[in-house]
């Protein structure tokens, strides 16, 4: 009965012990200012973005890996475990695993509201621990391993040896400003304005951060920036890769500093063991050949990468005592 939650800035994923993943929707909220009530929900509030009239807004209210919006974020937490439990009686004990650069404050509110949706206990992971567990990597070996999760909203890089994090770093450079740069790049060399949805699907059908020769491509729609008609454009790896290189730059210097910073035994076995790549941003084409071209250690894409979060939050029910860092304990909420 216990759930797991990987509550994401993109998306949000809910596992519950027996059943496997049961929830997997975007963490977006649909809000009318005229009924002043929440009128969708996840995917079906992801359809609603930029084509609302004025008294709806859909907020993503866990932009950028801060929460934007409380109150938002506490009814789409409330709503998505509802959604699994369908509002029965029991009481199921939660693991959370929250994005790493939230406040205490904020994660209070997140654990409230998964008290006020029916929690028992909630254990709140931090996630580059949930993910590396989720890779299938056996975290609880005197062995180093390091983890590269890339995010909606953050990159959280770090290394773990016997159930415990030894490095770390978190940046706030992820898939969302990946997207911004495209919507810039676009408007500034072609003078088009596309949306940002628009711009994750580039992302995700035209890049090549490697080796750009010019045979991903994908047309897309927006409006001229100087006539105001709408304009239909190709857009090709090479446009791709100006758009994100120097974010997957600051990306790749990321994990070289928290290398620089890990202590000697454990980075030859990360050396050995190769690095693992998880979020949805471990997808970005090329990605993984550039860092270990870059890094000179081999990077491995985990299996089903937007998805390890949540798998290691189900596994880390086993081991719930065992965990040390990787745990925060939220017992005042009782
Ligand atoms: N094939 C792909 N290539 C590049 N990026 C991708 C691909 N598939 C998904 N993404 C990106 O992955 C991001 C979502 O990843 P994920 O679900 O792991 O984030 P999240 O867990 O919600 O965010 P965070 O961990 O920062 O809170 C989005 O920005 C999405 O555009
Ligand atoms: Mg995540």
């Amino acid at each position: 009965m216990d759930i797991g939650i990987d509550l994401g800035t993109a998306n949000v994923l809910i596992v519950m012990g027996n059943k496997g993943i049961v929830l997997d929707e975007p963490s977006v909220v649909a809000f009318n200012k005229k009924i002043n009530d929440v009128i969708a929900v996840g995917s079906d509030a992801y359809k609603m973005i930029g084509r609302t009239p004025d008294h709806i807004t859909v907020v993503r209210p866990l932009s950028d890996g801060v929460i934007s919006d409380h109150k938002m974020t506490e009814r789409m937490i409330t709503a998505f475990i509802e959604k699994v439990t369908g509002k029965q009686l029991f009481m199921p004990n939660i693991i959370m695993c929250i994005p790493s650069s939230i406040t205490d404050v904020e994660s209070r509110a997140v654990v409230e509201a998964a008290k006020i949706a029916g929690a028992r206990q909630v254990y709140l992971i931090e996630e580059p621990v949930a993910a590396i567990m989720g890779a299938g990597v056996d975290i609880s070996a005197p062995d180093g391993n390091m983890v590269v999760d890339i995010g909606g909203g953050t990159t959280d890089i770090a290394v773990i040896s016997l159930n415990g994090v030894v490095a770390k770093l978190s940046l706030k450079m992820a898939g969302e400003k990946f997207d911004r740069a495209i919507v810039k790049y676009t408007s500034s060399r072609y003078r088009v304005l596309i949306g940002e949805k628009t711009a994750e699907n580039a992302k995700i059908a035209a890049a090549n951060v490697y080796t750009p020769d010019g045979s991903r491509k994908l047309i897309v729609k927006g409006r001229h920036l100087v006539r105001g008609l709408p304009e239909r454009i190709e857009l090709n790896d090479y446009d791709i890769y100006e758009s994100l290189i120097d974010g997957v730059r600051e990306i790749i210097d990321g994990v070289k500093s928290v290398l620089e910073n890990t202590p000697p035994e454990l980075a030859g076995d990360i050396y050995k063991n190769g690095i693992y790549l998880t979020g949805g941003g471990a997808l970005l084409f090329g990605l993984d050949k550039l860092m270990s071209s870059e890094l000179g250690v081999e990077c491995h894409i985990a299996d089903d990468p937007l998805s390890c979060v949540a798998r290691g939050t189900r596994l880390a029910f086993k081991n719930i005592d065992k965990l040390l860092d990787g745990f925060e304990h939220v017992s005042m909420y009782n």
